[in-house]
């Protein structure tokens, strides 16, 4: 894992972004996997102003509420339509976000693993972490191994989220489908994005700490490709900062982006 702690949020989102646009860059038709969130929109309105190739692309979305439709501003499809899909040259058709409304919940989450394994796995999956811990809706106690599944949320994830619901944590659902702590760890490379103070005390919890079910985001110490992209603020309650900044001022790989 290598963690690069930038000045600010918004320096922090532009090298999200840049990560993202030099693999689309090295293969067009590149498997994304995407995250919503607050954490997202800054990257998604740099990635968008990069005006890249994105029509040989195809993309899978972490998680989507159970029970809101795709058109409702509420759901996680409306929200990269709106912040993203519209906004580049992807195919709609090529953009994937489990469907929430599925009459069978069961079939659906069978249908979505199939459907990344037939596109060949996911090539680069983009993360946020909640203030719980979860990355994708995988909340505590959450396998370590699990796959794309139904899953409750926590009292703490309805509170994060409630700005999207009018600030009213019991109009955020108590459901989602979520691809699992496992099927994540499948992806070929990993960027985790955390800004703000909220999430400095997890974030250091998930890397520097044990890998524990209790924070899925630990998982991530798992992954042999894995980078962590953070502001100042989340970066707060890190002990190793200075070694994280040696290795991005002097290793060849980060030179593109110093
Ligand atoms: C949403 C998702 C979540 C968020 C996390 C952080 O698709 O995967 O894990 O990334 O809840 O959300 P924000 O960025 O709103 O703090």
């Amino acid at each position: 894992m290598e963690i690069v702690i930038k000045s600010n949020a918004d320096a922090a989102a532009t090298l999200t972004a840049q990560l993202i646009a030099a693999r689309v860059r090295a293969k067009p038709d590149l498997v994304l996997g995407l995250a919503t969130g607050r954490t997202m929109e800054a990257v998604y309105t740099k990635l968008a102003a990069l005006e890249l190739d994105f029509s040989r692309c195809r993309s899978f979305n972490l998680d989507e509420y159970i029970g809101v439709p795709p058109t409702d501003k509420h759901s996680y499809r409306c929200y990269m339509d709106e912040r993203l899909f519209d906004k580049i040259n992807i195919v709609k058709t090529n953009t994937h976000v489990p469907d929430g409304m599925a009459p069978d919940l069961g079939a659906e989450v069978a249908r979505y693993e199939l459907l990344i394994k037939e596109a060949g796995g996911i090539d680069l999956q983009l993360l946020g972490i909640g203030e719980d811990g979860h990355i994708g809706f995988n909340e505590p106690l959450s396998a370590l191994m699990s796959r794309t599944r139904e899953k409750a949320l926590t009292p703490a994830t309805r509170r994060q989220n409630a700005g999207m619901f009018g600030g009213d944590p019991d109009r955020v659902p108590k459901r989602a489908l979520t691809m699992g702590v496992g099927t994540i760890l499948e992806a070929r490379e990993i960027v985790l994005l955390a800004t703000g103070p909220d999430k400095a005390a997890i974030l250091a919890k998930a890397v520097e700490g044990s890998i524990s079910a209790m924070i899925s985001a630990s998982a991530i110490q798992l992954h042999p490709r894995c980078k962590v992209v953070l502001d100042q603020d989340a970066a707060g309650a890190l002990t190793q900062r200075d070694y994280y900044d040696w290795v991005f001022q002097n290793e060849p790989e980060w030179q593109a982006y110093r």
